[in-house]
């Protein structure tokens, strides 16, 4: 009865959807090894340890005291004001904060919302892979069919625009991509970023970059929003949220900035969902913009930072050479020189180590010889899982066999 009813009600590309996430079946896998075991450290997710500032957690609460507790509708006149400054100052990015800024449930939902507004049945949406896996279930549930772009590290992760254009087909609605990327740590350079615009325009599609992990470029780059740049206005839907640069992954407020033609459409699709987003988050989130959140968001840049630097640079002192691009938070760890498959080196570091990373196939097929790192642990935890993993990559070098 079960396998009628899932045919009847589930369908055919929920059902696909699954096999499609590669890393499905390993990560059931490492999931049951890790299981019932206290000594297990989690780098595989990218939920923050670190928490929101505290002057923002003081609004969201002041706020609950103060009886704001209906619904903001369009988001609260505060938010929108503070968020349009920094796109402004921080981003480059022009847009009327009354009209072109959707908040939402999360980045999560803003890129939902996107796919459920602009996609007719069958449309095609190119992404990475590496793929953020969230990209890839929006555009599903959207009715729409991922296509796959490969990226490698020698580009640092970074897409080639003529890959991208080569697999635009009739079909193709959109490019959706992680910048910086999950889980790549990548990037984009303002010329690749130009480049695809100029690729938008050119076979009538749109861009959706997901700046989720802004806050964390390092190595003297900086972070570029492609809506920012010249030919963008028409052509580029920003999604971006406060889970990650604002370390508030459980208070769910993202956002979109949308060109002016789509923000209607774009409203009512996000009013369908779930209507607004909550009302006391918003009064903190618009204080963790402000200057009096800075010296905390400050820090925990410094943090994230510092541990990346550590985490890379112990790898690359057991004997696996790390390039990583500019980001952090998370990123690949290159495990290439020991010749193992990334699903086996995973097993073995949880099984052998208890630690829990997932292998860069979970992300797509361009993630073998990776992998993934969540940097969500204090840099002693991370001191330990280096102490732990050390002898396993040192047996892993020296030919041992895999499994
Ligand atoms: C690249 C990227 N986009 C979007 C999300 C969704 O996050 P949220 O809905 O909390 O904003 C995540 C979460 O890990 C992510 O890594």
């Amino acid at each position: 009865v079960g396998d009628e009813l899932i045919t009847r009600f589930v369908p055919e590309r929920l059902r696909e959807f699954r096999p499609r996430d590669a890393g499905g079946a390993d990560r059931a896998r490492l999931l049951a090894l890790a299981k019932g075991r206290p000594d297990v450290i989690n780098l595989n997710s990218g939920d923050p340890d670190l928490t929101a500032a505290p002057v923002a957690v003081e609004a969201a609460i002041g706020a609950l005291r103060a009886g704001k507790t209906h619904y903001a509708f369009s988001g609260i006149p505060e938010l929108r004001a503070a968020l349009a400054h920094k796109l402004s100052a921080e981003n480059g990015i022009t847009a009327d904060p009354e009209t072109q800024l959707i908040f939402t449930n999360g980045s999560a939902e803003a890129t939902s919302a996107v796919f459920q507004t602009i996609l007719e049945p069958g449309d095609e949406v190119l992404t990475t892979d590496p793929y953020y896996g969230g990209h890839v279930a929006n555009v599903t549930a959207a009715r729409g069919v991922p296509v796959f772009v490969p990226t490698r590290s020698e580009d640092l992760w970074e897409p080639d625009p003529t890959e991208v254009e080569r697999r635009i087909t009739p079909r193709t609605k959109a490019f959706v991509f992680a910048n910086p990327g999950n889980p790549t740590a990548a990037v984009y350079r303002r010329e690749t970023l130009q480049a695809l615009v100029e690729i938008a325009h050119r076979h009538n599609i749109l861009m959706v970059p997901d700046e989720l992990f802004e806050r964390y470029v390092y190595e003297g780059r900086r972070h570029i929003s492609m809506a920012a740049l010249p030919g963008a206005a028409d052509r580029v839907v920003t999604v971006n949220g406060f889970s990650k640069s604002y370390c508030m992954t459980g208070w769910r407020l993202g956002w979109i900035v949308a060109p002016a033609w789509l923000a209607g459409p774009l409203s009512q699709v996000r009013y369908a969902l779930s209507m607004t987003a909550a009302t006391h988050n918003m009064y903190g989130a618009a204080v963790a913009l402000s200057d009096a959140a800075r010296p905390y968001y400050d820090e925990v840049y410094r943090t994230y930072g510092e541990r990346r630097a550590y985490f890379f640079e112990a790898f690359t002192g057991m004997g696996l050479p790390q390039k990583p691009p500019a980001a952090a938070f998370v990123g690949m760890i290159d495990i290439r020189r020991t010749r193992w498959p990334a699903a086996a080196a995973a097993e073995a570091f949880i099984r052998d180590g208890g630690v829990l990373l997932w292998p860069g196939t979970a992300f797509g097929p361009a993630g073998e010889g990776y992998l993934r790192v969540g940097l969500i642990q204090p840099i002693e935890r991370l001191r330990e899982v280096v102490r732990r993993v050390e002898p396993i990559v040192g047996r892993m070098l020296a030919g041992a066999p895999r499994g």
